[in-house]
């Protein structure tokens, strides 16, 4: 391969040194800032991961009030920005419309931002977090016709959320407790997971000298595709498509053929081999929110059965193929109401709490060079152009 290492897909090569996430993928670990994501889906609430994420240590109760507070002080979207959204066809995909409109704060932003300057760093990243879930239920809000709702900072974070995508002004919105705990949850478990597709394009953007909001930008649209971020929503249009437990052999069998282009989504991993944490807790808490909503989804009895199938399949076994954070999220999405093009904003929302921890890490580390991977040639040598009319 001659000077260079041929690594596609990155299977061996560490871009960065990050003392945010670490990842055991064969013993089935992740880590934020060395805290085991169990104890944290347990205790902690995402405004807490997102802080710790960002500042390395969990906050004391005065830093944590400080950081809400200013979370929610930024937590509007300006009318311009808003309006914006009129531009688009009324069923434009929510990624589409997220991805348009964060990079848009940039052109808001650009000029005040120096990002040289740590207190403007923080900002942006405060602006960032705050403005995801108003920024995807006014998206959301767009596609059904209905009015943007004002976030009401008053609430928490996830159940402002709610609160944007659902309230309606005749009828006060009643949320089931668990609806907030399970989104607080997820979005714990998706905040960050290292050197992942879109937080590699945070930092590789980043690595130019971009500003945060076109960053965060490019990382949406590395999260939006099927293999990544997109999965949430490719497992339930399966499922769906599967429909009963007894088509679930069929399912498995296309999966294993290679020609039929068709992979079981929401299973395997690129670094777990063993299983996904993440996954066992969601499975978990699948089960608690669709009892405790007293919903009965025949998608949960079809994954469960394709689980099963697919684990005690040797095509499967062999190649470490276990169900991903992916497999449950949707169901517990689909059971809080949201749709199925939402899920993958969901994700978004989450895991903007890592890019952006991810984009300061990058600021502060000496080390950092401007991302510019080589190639290895394989086209033509040099040869001389030939004329129109003698090809
Ligand atoms: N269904 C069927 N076969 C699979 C699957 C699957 N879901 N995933 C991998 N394989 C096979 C693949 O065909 C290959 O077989 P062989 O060695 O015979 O050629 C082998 O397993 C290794 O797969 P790979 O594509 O080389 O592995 P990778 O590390 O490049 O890909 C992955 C990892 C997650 C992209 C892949 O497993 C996949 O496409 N899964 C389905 C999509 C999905 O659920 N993505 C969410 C990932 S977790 C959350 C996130 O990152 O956003």
């Amino acid at each position: 391969t001659g000077l260079f290492t041929y690594d596609p897909g990155f299977m061996s090569t560490a871009a960065c040194r990050s003392a945010i996430t670490y990842i055991d993928g064969d013993a089935g670990v992740l880590l934020y800032r060395g805290y085991p994501i169990e104890q944290l889906a347990q205790n902690s609430s995402f405004l807490e991961v997102a802080y710790l994420l960002m500042q390395g240590e969990l906050p004391t109760p005065g830093e944590f009030k400080n950081f809400e507070h200013e979370v929610t002080h930024h937590t509007m979207m300006r009318e311009s920005l808003r309006q914006f959204l009129n531009g688009f066809q009324y069923d434009a995909h929510p990624m589409a419309m997220l991805c348009a409109v964060v990079g848009s704060l940039a052109a808001f932003y650009h000029d005040s931002l120096d990002i040289e300057d740590p207190k403007q760093r923080h900002l942006a990243a405060i602006r960032l977090i705050a403005k995801m879930p108003t920024i995807a239920a006014a998206c959301y809000r767009y596609s059904i016709g209905w009015p943007t709702r004002f976030p009401r900072n008053s609430l928490e974070y996830c159940t402002r959320f709610l609160h944007m995508m659902f309230e309606v002004p005749s009828e006060p919105l009643e949320l089931p407790p668990v609806a907030a705990k399970a989104l607080d949850l997820l979005f714990i478990l998706h905040a960050d997971h290292e050197q992942n597709a879109s937080t590699s394009t945070v930092r590789l953007v980043g690595s130019t000298g971009a500003n945060p909001y076109a960053c965060v930008a490019a990382g949406i649209a590395a999260l939006w595709g099927p293999a990544h971020g997109g999965a949430n929503e490719a497992v339930l249009k399966m499922l769906e498509e599967i429909g009963t437990a007894d088509q679930v052999g069929k399912a498995i069998e296309k999966a294993k053929d290679k020609n039929s282009g068709f992979r079981l989504m929401g299973f395997g991993h690129r670094v777990y081999k063993n299983f996904d944490p993440r996954a066992t807790i969601i499975r978990e808490m699948c089960h608690k929110v669709l009892n405790d909503l007293g919903v009965h989804d025949p998608m949960l009895d079809v994954a469960m059965k394709l689980e099963e199938a697919a684990l005690k399949d040797s095509y499967f076994i062999e190649r470490k193929l276990y169900p991903n954070v992916d497999f449950y999220s949707g169901i517990i999405y689909k059971a809080l109401k949201i749709p199925t093009e939402m899920f993958t904003v969901m994700f978004a929302i989450a895991r903007t709490a890592g890019w952006v921890a991810h984009w300061l890490e990058q600021n502060v580390t000496p080390d950092t060079k401007i991302g510019r991977p080589r190639q290895i040639y394989t086209g033509s040598g040099p040869r001389d152009y030939v004329p129109f009319d003698k090809r």
